[in-house]
């Protein structure tokens, strides 16, 4: 575990190596190790990992200072292809710290496999004798992965819900299951076919879907912190900031564009460490509408001192182990970098990142807007897409900002002109 800090000014204007020497230094990187920051993902290992390959595809891997989590410091890996995401939860993360950073909890890593029953005729009937079976059953489960039981994980519970739908009374069988560090679909899907056989026999029914579910709203995490007001420019931009987060609250249309905020760093860290985003999003979705009307994923209010309070709350189906958190020494280089032990703290991390990444958006909404900050990046793409190499960029990019018009054909002039 790394005892340095990681918070740093102007990490952004540092030349490449520099940053990476800083990060380097940080995490205890060997030399080989830092050298994989500009290496790609080996085309041998591409083609074990998915069909039909013909390449890699690259997205820029960035890293998100000032991050206090629970009195530790932490440098934050995020792949993402969008501007400002990484300076922005980065400048959240400072304004976070004057009040003493991140605070976060985790639930134990339980996920939900499914497994659908249909053709019952008395489906109360059918759920008494499965329940009757529960222990046979866990442990038929439980056979399917001893590695993971003999680590203390395992299926632990087993419920059945008894469901009214177009075709029919059916039953649905939830397996609870500890992965433990693993994000956990292939143990629970392993598992669930296995005790599919089983369930029609008990029952004399007829199994069909034998999935995860992702809705893993029994492996949550929460992440609060509380954001200064001073260093937010006072009391009045707090109220500001809570009337922008009101429409999140009751607003589905908002809610969207809120929670698709949280997840820019959500994902991107989710990515960087070679975990499942689409799982990860599935859940965060699936949890904001928990309630029958899709809501925000985190929760603002003033504490008694006038400073804002961000609260947030979501399931986190993230392994350090398995798949392509193994596989991908990218991943397995950020998780280095992250200094993550658990997957809990995988998932601690990532929320605590959500809520900066949330805060930073809003608080950019409720005052100067979000196109300020996406300007220069922005132009910057811009630049390169008109033909800049080398410093060009910078020039190209800094006119199109004080001229106000980031337009492809204004950099292609000012790149004429340059020549
Ligand atoms: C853009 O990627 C994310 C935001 O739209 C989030 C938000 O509106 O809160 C800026």
């Amino acid at each position: 575990m790394s005892n340095k800090s990681s918070k740093i000014s102007g990490f952004y204007k540092l030349p490449i190596e520099k940053r990476v020497e800083f990060v380097k230094d940080f995490a205890n990187l060997s030399d080989e190790e830092a050298k994989l920051f500009s290496s790609c993902l080996d085309i041998e290992t591409a083609d074990h990992m998915i069909e039909n390959v013909l390449g890699t595809f690259e997205l820029p891997l960035g890293v998100a200072v000032n991050f206090l989590i629970n009195g530790k410091d932490y440098l934050i890996p995020m792949a993402i292809e969008e501007t400002s995401v990484v300076a922005a939860a980065s400048n959240a993360a400072k304004i976070a710290r004057i009040q003493g950073g991140f605070k976060t909890e985790s639930s134990e890593s339980l996920m939900i496999g499914q497994i659908q029953l249909l053709r019952i005729d008395d489906v109360v009937d059918a759920a008494e004798k499965i329940i009757s079976y529960k222990q046979k059953l866990l442990n038929l489960a439980n056979d399917q992965d001893k590695i993971l039981t003999n680590l203390g994980g395992g299926a632990k519970d087993l419920e059945v819900r008894i469901l009214d739908t177009p075709i029919g009374k059916m039953i649905v069988v939830h397996i609870i299951v500890n992965v433990l560090d693993a994000m956990g679909a292939n143990a629970v899907n392993t598992m669930c076919e296995a005790l599919a056989p089983m369930i029609e026999e008990i029952t004399g029914g007829k199994t069909r879907l034998r999935i995860i579910s992702n809705l893993a709203d029994r492996r949550i995490v929460k992440a609060r912190a509380v954001f200064d007001k001073d260093k937010m420019g006072g009391e009045h931009v707090v109220d500001t900031f809570l009337e922008s987060y009101t429409l999140a609250a009751i607003d589905p249309y908002r809610a969207a564009t809120h929670n698709k905020g949280i997840m820019n760093g959500i994902d991107a860290l989710i990515i960087a460490t070679g975990n499942d985003f689409r799982a990860i999003e599935a859940g965060a979705h699936a949890y904001a509408a928990r309630n029958g009307n899709y809501t925000s994923l985190s929760k603002y209010y003033k504490d008694k001192n006038g400073n804002l309070v961000g609260e947030i709350e979501l399931p986190m189906a993230v392994g350090i182990i398995g798949g392509a958190a193994n596989i991908h020494p990218k991943a397995r280089l950020c998780r280095k970098i992250l200094g993550v032990k658990t997957a809990r703290e995988l998932a601690e991390v990532a929320a605590a990142l959500g809520l900066a990444q949330n805060f930073a958006a809003v608080f950019a909404l409720s005052t100067v807007g979000i196109q300020k900050g996406h300007m220069s990046l922005h132009a910057k793409n811009i630049a390169v897409m008109a033909g800049a190499i080398g410093d060009q960029i910078d020039i190209v990019a800094d006119r199109l900002v004080k001229e106000g018009k980031i337009k492809l054909d204004r950099a292609k002039e000012i790149l004429e002109e340059l020549k």
